[in-house]
């Protein structure tokens, strides 16, 4: 059964940026403390794009897509999502904290096009899946803080909605896949999954996430230091709510093996509700 969402308007708080000493940025939409984001030096240099970067960067993507689909993980994770999509309706897709592909450093930039070419497919396997949809289309969103201009138009290339205001969680139904590939815990369980019930959510481990927390709050510690962002015992106690009503009813999985980039999805987990407690 689905838990009550949140009213969409509402919800909405303007995000707020934080810079930290340690050279990193936390950016954030919700009440909790702000969760860490990638190195200012990345953020302060703005890089200016050309059209034929952007036309190149496209044409890079397009390539990595058609890589990932002839590897065995995509052939393990497409007959996932059949199988699966079987029984469910899905209406939206969200991707959040993927990193922007405009980045010097070329190892993340290579994660973060596997992680997008992903995403790309995981939207077409459900397009194209027997299931009947209606007249129904999928919708597909992202939000990264480091987006630039050219990720924008990438990413409005593949039909993809940016959110700028860092408002996802508005967006967010029974009904959605949320893609989160190696977002930070610390906003999964503050904002994203706050009184959410996604029928399926691709993220880093939320039970180990759990289980550090329980560690530190079993210590008594009043608060602690979690991927740069400190959180008092009434914000771990929160996490462990949150978490722990996610986890109710669903199953999970390790994202398969990627032979051709290990490190681009490895420690990914999937979560679906399980049949019977879909909507
Ligand atoms: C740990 S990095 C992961 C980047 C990339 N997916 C990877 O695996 O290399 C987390 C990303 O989440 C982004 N992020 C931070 N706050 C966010 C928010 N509220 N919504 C969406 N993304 C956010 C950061 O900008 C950063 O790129």
């Amino acid at each position: 059964m689905a838990r009550k969402t949140s009213n969409r308007s509402s919800a909405w708080q303007k995000p707020s940026t934080v810079d930290l000493s340690d050279g990193w940025s936390l950016v954030t939409n919700s009440k909790a403390r702000a969760a860490r984001l990638t190195p200012l030096t990345s953020l302060s240099k703005k890089e200016e794009w050309s059209e034929e970067q952007t036309a190149k960067l496209i044409a890079e993507v397009a390539d990595y897509l058609e890589t990932w689909k002839s590897s065995d993980c995509f052939r393990t994770f497409s007959k996932m999502i059949q199988s699966w999509s079987q029984d469910v309706t899905i209406d939206n897709i969200i991707c959040l904290g993927l990193g922007s592909l405009c980045t010097s450093i070329n190892q993340h930039k290579r994660r973060s096009i596997w992680q997008l070419v992903v995403f790309l497919s995981l939207s077409e396997l459900l397009s194209t899946s027997p299931k009947p949809r209606g007249n129904r289309t999928i919708k597909l969103y992202a939000q990264e803080p480091r987006f630039t201009a050219a990720d924008r138009t990438i990413f409005q290339s593949y039909g993809i909605t940016v959110l700028e205001n860092l408002d996802a969680r508005n967006y967010i139904t029974p009904n959605i896949i949320i893609y989160a590939p190696f977002l930070q815990w610390t906003i999964m369980l503050q904002d994203i999954l706050r009184d959410q019930n996604p029928a399926m959510c691709i993220s880093l481990n939320i039970r180990d996430a759990l289980d550090q927390i329980v560690i530190k709050l079993k210590s008594g510690c009043s608060g602690a230091s979690f991927e740069g962002t400190s959180l008092g015992r009434r914000e771990m106690e929160s996490c462990v709510t949150v978490g722990e009503a996610f986890l109710v009813g669903r199953e999970d999985v390790e994202f398969p093996d990627f032979e051709l980039d290990a490190n681009a999805l490895r420690g990914l987990r999937i979560y679906t509700k399980v049949v019977g407690d879909v909507d």
